[in-house]
């Protein structure tokens, strides 16, 4: 894709790669400017995107924004932007984002809408989520306690309330009460202040009508009539609840797949799939980390790249750069290409690993195993790259990076087996190489 054509009446998809954290907001932000709609497919507000924009008010100083809910492409002027059908929706965080938009002088108004599918998520899923953490103890997952697993547990149970519920609040409040008593039996009598949410709902419900949308009609008509839509994946191919490291992942689909049912558009309409990988790999959360560096190298990392969730704050563990991981996720999600992020963030170490293959009982694995156990008695072989010391941040052009620095890109592309488009110096928006 071109670093400066409008790409018309397709789709192109924005995914995580890893275990999430590798820089999605930053690319969607990018990107806006060259699409009509921006739009969110999966997740909830389990997500944090990260986007440093310039100050309109202070040359010169840039400005700092975190989206659970909002997609990104509201930072850029005039763009649409939908929450899908797939996403788990907390509306009092969405709110919240949107007046984070309008006080900074963002108008949101008749910009953003809302799936009539959309599962809507409240607080008793988030005291389940806490009630279930607490239950597993030393097998907890680490869940960012967003209500995630509580929310799509209750839409696969079939008893979710949904964002087109609200249009009949007497409906919806008998329906959301049936729901407390049944989850109550289940999981104990949790506390919380249920009238005062059913308040909530009742005066959100005249704000939100005006947002609710037939999303998956609206953005294939828009397709229909040429126009481009840019989705804004969730989370990561390795939290995927199909194809991540189950148990520990999240509870809704990270990859591909979760963008055609979270949207309602079909595959054959998806023109480009970019997958967003870290040039080295973070997870937050308890759950298997084959590369992980539980030493002062590690701790470099998470220093100079400044890796503290964006949702909960938690340090995020890091390690080396794992390709069978890479090549993983580029098989999953037919990446077409990758923006490998945060590369300047490596300036400085004097040799760089890369986990190339992984060995059980001797033998090489074809794939990234689903077994825990397996997982943990592998033998991970590593390639070890040349360093470099300069600074990258002032970077544009992939040739005036360090020799070395290229090697190191050169290298998981040969081994993910896809082409990186975009390499991230910064975390700006002109931080990024172009490499068409
Ligand atoms: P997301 O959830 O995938 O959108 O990523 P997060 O926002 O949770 O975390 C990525 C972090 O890395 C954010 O703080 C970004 O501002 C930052 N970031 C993104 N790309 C780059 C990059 O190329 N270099 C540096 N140094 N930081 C980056
Ligand atoms: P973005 O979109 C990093 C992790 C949680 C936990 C597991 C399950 O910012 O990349 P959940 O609350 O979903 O039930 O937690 O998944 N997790 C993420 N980690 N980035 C995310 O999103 C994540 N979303 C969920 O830390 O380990
Ligand atoms: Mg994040």
């Amino acid at each position: 894709m071109s670093s400066q054509a409008k790409v018309l009446g397709n789709l192109t998809a924005v995914v995580g790669t890893q275990w999430g954290d590798e820089g999605k907001g930053k690319l969607i932000d990018i990107l806006a400017a060259k699409f009509d709609i921006i739009a969110r497919a999966t997740g909830g507000a389990n997500a944090g995107h990260t986007i440093h924009i310039p100050d309109k008010n202070n040359p010169g100083q840039s400005q700092k924004f975190v989206f659970h809910l909002v997609p990104a492409g509201m930072l850029t002027d005039g763009k649409i932007c939908v929450v899908g059908n797939g996403v788990a929706m907390h509306l009092p965080t969405f709110f919240e984002e949107i007046e984070v938009l309008e006080k900074a002088g963002i108008s949101t108004a008749e910009r953003i809408f809302i799936s009539d599918r959309a599962h809507l998520l409240f607080e008793y899923h988030k005291a389940i989520d806490e009630l279930q953490e607490m239950a597993k103890d030393s097998k907890k997952i680490g869940t960012t306690k967003r209500g995630i697993g509580p929310c799509y547990t209750d839409k696969i149970r079939r008893i979710g309330l949904r964002v087109h519920d609200l249009d009949n609040f007497e409906k919806f409040s008998a329906k959301y009460l049936e729901n407390v008593e049944t989850l109550q039996k289940m999981y104990g009598k949790f506390k919380y202040d249920i009238q005062a949410e059913l308040n909530y709902y009742k005066e959100i419900s005249l704000r939100v009508k005006p947002m609710i949308l037939d999303s998956a009609y609206y953005l294939n008509e828009a397709l229909d009539k040429g126009q481009s839509i840019l989705v804004e994946g969730a989370n990561g191919a390795l939290l995927d609840i199909d194809h991540g490291t189950y148990p520990y992942v999240t509870s809704s689909n990270a990859s591909i797949g979760g963008v055609v049912t979270g949207t309602g558009i079909g595959v054959t309409k998806i023109k480009n799939i970019v997958g967003i990988m870290k040039a080295y790999t973070t997870r937050v959360g308890e759950g298997p980390f084959p590369t992980e560096l539980n030493d002062e190298l590690g701790e470099k990392i998470r220093t100079i790249g400044g890796e503290f969730g964006a949702t909960t704050g938690r340090p995020r563990r890091c390690g080396w750069f794992d390709a069978v991981v890479g090549k993983y996720s580029v098989m999953l999600n037919s990446l077409t290409s990758i923006n490998l992020t945060k590369l300047d963030v490596l300036t400085g170490f004097p040799t760089l690993k890369i986990a190339t293959n992984y060995k059980y009982l001797n033998e090489y694995l074809k794939s990234f195993p689903a077994s825990l156990d397996v997982l943990k008695e592998i033998e991970i072989e590593y390639i070890e790259l040349p360093g470099w010391e300069e600074d990258l941040s002032k970077v544009r052009k992939y040739q005036d990076l360090p020799k070395n620095a290229r090697l190191y890109v050169e290298k998981i592309e040969e081994l993910v087996g896809c082409k990186i488009n975009y390499i991230g110096t910064g975390v700006g928006r002109d931080d990024m190489i172009f490499r068409d």
